[in-house]
């Protein structure tokens, strides 16, 4: 499959829904957390194969806003998980150039996983290779409705006039505001929905869904899914003949 990828058409950023954890387990008889133990190994092989292909962002869709509403035992087993998980692969993303970041409401996490991650962050910050982005207590409206309270703080403060707000002063006032846009989003466990994930920033995403449930995801699936990228005309409200080149 790799073989296949074009180097020269690598997405910048790729982004990811990692679903279906759940499911997976109950289809093994196990409980839901063995599901999201069995998540690792994805994370680490997609993050690998990101590096090997040479793609600058991947952003992992790890906890939404809306997951704080699951089982108080799920929620306390994904915060262990975190932070075991972390300092677990911090000498790996040292070793593989990997800068580590997050998005999201993180001061809503418990201290521990706060800590772990700034400690994380701090340790990779001057990693020039890929940038790991874990989307945390994240949401796309929760994203721009933040975005919206800073500029009319500071339209209020009379440093912003309002007509002179355009689509860069929001991307700019995103907590995301680093990152550039996906070319591709990819979700798993077959369910076609956004959920709440990067909704601004998805505009002209292209999106994969694939019935793979995330434990089973590895790496020769995240090439198929940039092969098939690969594969789409982008034309970006343009006709087919303006855009081939
Ligand atoms: C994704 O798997 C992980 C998180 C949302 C944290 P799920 O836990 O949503 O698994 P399913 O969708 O119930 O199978
Ligand atoms: C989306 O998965 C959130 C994450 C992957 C972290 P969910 O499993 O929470 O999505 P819905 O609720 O089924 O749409
Ligand atoms: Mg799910």
């Amino acid at each position: 499959m790799k073989e296949k990828i074009d180097s020269n058409n690598i997405p910048h950023h790729v982004a990811v829904i990692m679903d279906g954890n759940g499911r997976w387990a109950k289809r093994k008889g196990a409980a839901r957390i063995f599901g999201h133990k069995n998540a690792i190994q994805a994370v680490k092989d997609v993050t690998e194969g990101c590096a090997e292909l040479g793609v600058k962002y991947l952003t992992l869709y790890a906890f939404s806003t809306e997951n704080w509403s699951r089982p108080k035992i799920e929620v306390e087993a994904l915060m262990q998980l975190l932070v075991s998980t972390i300092r677990g692969e911090i000498s790996t993303l040292q070793k593989n150039n990997v800068r580590l970041q997050t998005i999201g409401d993180t001061q809503s996490l418990p201290r521990i996983c706060q800590r772990e991650l700034s400690e994380a962050m701090e340790l990779t910050k001057n990693n020039n290779g890929l940038t790991l982005v874990l989307a945390l207590s994240y949401s796309g409206r929760w994203e721009i409705t933040e975005a919206v309270k800073k500029i009319a703080t500071e339209v209020k403060k009379g440093k912003v006039d309002p007509d002179k707000i355009d689509q860069q002063l929001v991307s700019d006032n995103l907590n995301s505001h680093f990152i550039p846009d996906p070319e591709l989003l990819i979700r798993t466990s077959g369910e076609m929905r956004v959920s709440n994930f990067l909704l601004w920033q998805l505009a002209y995403t292209e999106l994969y869904m694939t019935d793979v449930l995330w434990p089973d995801f590895r790496k020769q699936h995240l090439f198929g899914a940039i092969n098939a990228f690969q594969k789409r005309e982008r034309r970006f409200g343009k006709i087919s003949e303006q855009v081939k080149s």
